[in-house]
């Protein structure tokens, strides 16, 4: 079997890279020309990162966090892991957390928890995708989402399964 056999597109490219720029633009009048401290929890929000950063314009400094909770399978294991912390102290800094997707809430909720009391002058979130039929955590506030999605698994455009398939351009419900 082709692997293409197992990929069902979901968010098309165009669609993905309209929502962004329209995600960026919103943002950007939220914050209006104060600067922002984008931090990209990796690996999933590099390539939307990457996208929404130029969409935002203006001051941005971009910092990233090592995050890891799945380990490899299609299974949320419910367990944060920090990876790789934040190379500058973000006290006083209008902070932004940017994911790729929100499922069970665990890794939104421990990182805002995380941030949150180390002074941030403000700290909101935002996050491409977002499962709310997979809430574990009540109550995880997103401040920003570009598509709310179904209970399926997805891979593409910086998700991945087993590693693969971060690189696609486009967002594709993945069968087994
Ligand atoms: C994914 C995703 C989020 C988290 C969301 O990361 O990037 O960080 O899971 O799931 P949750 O809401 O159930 O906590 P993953 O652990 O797969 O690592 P990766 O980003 O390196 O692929």
């Amino acid at each position: 079997m082709n692997r293409s056999d197992h990929l069902k597109v979901l968010i098309d490219e165009q669609a993905l890279q309209e929502r962004v720029k329209t995600l960026g633009r919103q943002i950007r009048e939220d914050y209006g020309e104060e600067p922002i401290t984008a931090i990209g929890v990796l690996k999933g929000s590099f390539i939307f990162m990457a996208d929404l950063v130029r969409a935002i314009g203006g001051d941005v400094k971009v910092e990233f966090l090592g995050v890891s909770s799945y380990h490899g399978g299609t299974r949320s294991t419910g367990v944060v892991r920090i990876t790789q912390d934040l190379r500058h102290p973000i006290e006083g800094q209008h902070c932004l957390i940017i994911e790729d997707i929100v499922d069970t809430g665990l890794t939104m909720d421990y990182l805002h928890r995380m941030l949150d009391v180390r002074g941030p002058k403000s700290l909101k979130t935002v996050s491409l995708l977002d499962k709310p039929a997979n809430r574990e955590i009540e109550g995880v506030d997103i401040d920003f989402v570009g598509f709310t999605i179904p209970d399926e698994f997805v891979v593409g455009y910086g998700l991945d399964l087993g590693e693969l398939f971060r690189n696609l351009p486009y967002i594709a419900v993945y069968t087994p």
